[in-house]
């Protein structure tokens, strides 16, 4: 019926689909929080402060004194602690936890509450900056939920995290509340301060040096990736184009009807037989570079 090259289309399609998938999968990673922020313009280099730090506010309780200690690292998630027991710590993927820390004289220290803050998986931040006679930059991360203290229903915590620009500053960050729902961090530091393209940044030289080529990269695998989607999408279009066409086709031709109507009816009938035998061709492949199993197997 079909010239001999056509029916070889249907193969090459869903090949095609095949080998893309894996590629779409890798490729979905730029949403991930990487210490570099643009905001109006004004870029913002964070990987100066990357690494782990830990803040504590304390606070009297009489007869006992309450220390909330937060851990964050802005650029990674939290390594584990040895010393510490798994269930007073937050889980992998955290890039924020607030750990809630009891004291009493000579008594052992009590962990009340670890609030993970901040977890990479969902970690959607949002940015304002202010470049005129006060130059700062606030992020807020958005975190999962945890029981208000109060009224124990679920509240989404969220990191507020102000870098006041301070050329010279290296000082280190600032606990200022937490509020149940909210941790509020003020850090007097170089990378609060916006570094432009070109030379009239001045201040932040170093910084600038090192912007321009992560940035390339960054460009770089997000058109790779948005490239990829689009492959995927004129895939799609023409499988869609293929079976409307040969719909239209079988139909214009041979009046088909129903199933008929499918192109290359008999090829795709035939898909699920090929992966059959693929599949058992594989697993006989496995079988037989292990002849000890053989005498073993029951039928
Ligand atoms: C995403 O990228 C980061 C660093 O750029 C890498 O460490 C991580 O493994 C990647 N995740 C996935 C799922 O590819
Ligand atoms: C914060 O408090 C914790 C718990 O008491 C303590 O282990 C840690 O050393 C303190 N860190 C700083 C920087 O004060
Ligand atoms: C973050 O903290 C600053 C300083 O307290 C405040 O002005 C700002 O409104 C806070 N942002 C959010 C989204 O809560
Ligand atoms: C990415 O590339 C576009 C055009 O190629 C450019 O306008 C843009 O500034 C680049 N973005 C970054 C973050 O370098």
């Amino acid at each position: 019926m079909n010239p001999r090259p056509l029916s070889a289309l249907p193969a090459v399609l869903l090949s095609l689909l095949f080998i893309s998938v894996p590629l779409t999968v890798a490729a979905d990673n730029d949403s991930l929080f990487d210490c570099r922020v643009s905001v109006d313009g004004a870029k913002f280099d964070l990987t100066q402060l990357a690494g782990e730090h830990t803040i504590n506010k304390t606070r009297e309780l009489p007869p006992s004194t309450m220390v909330d200690s937060l851990r964050f690292d802005l650029c990674e998630d939290l390594k584990k602690l040895d010393k510490v027991a798994d269930r007073d710590q937050c889980k992998t993927g955290t890039r924020a936890c607030l750990s809630q820390i009891n004291k009493k004289d000579d008594d052992p220290e009590r962990v009340i509450s670890v609030i993970p803050i901040v977890q990479s998986s969902s970690i959607n931040p949002s940015y304002s900056a202010g470049q005129d006679s006060s130059k700062f930059l606030t992020i807020v991360f958005k975190g999962p939920e945890y029981p208000n203290p109060i009224t124990t229903t679920p509240t989404t915590q969220s990191f507020n995290l102000t870098l006041l620009c301070d050329p010279e500053g290296n000082e280190d960050p600032v606990f200022k509340s937490y509020d149940g729902a909210q941790v509020q961090v003020e850090w007097k530091t170089k990378a609060g301060c916006p570094s432009k393209e070109g030379s009239d940044g001045g201040k932040g030289g170093d910084s600038d040096d090192k912007n321009p080529p992560k940035d390339k990269d960054e460009n770089n695998s997000r058109s790779a990736g948005s490239g990829i989607g689009w492959f995927f999408l004129m895939l799609l279009l023409a499988f869609a184009a293929y079976f409307g066409l040969g719909a239209y086709y079988n139909y214009s031709n041979y009046g088909a009807r129903g199933t008929d109507l499918i192109p290359h009816r008999d090829f795709w009938k035939e898909v699920p037989y090929m992966l059959r035998d693929v599949v058992s061709h594989l697993c006989s492949s496995v079988r037989s570079r292990r002849p000890a199993n053989r005498g073993y197997i029951a039928v």
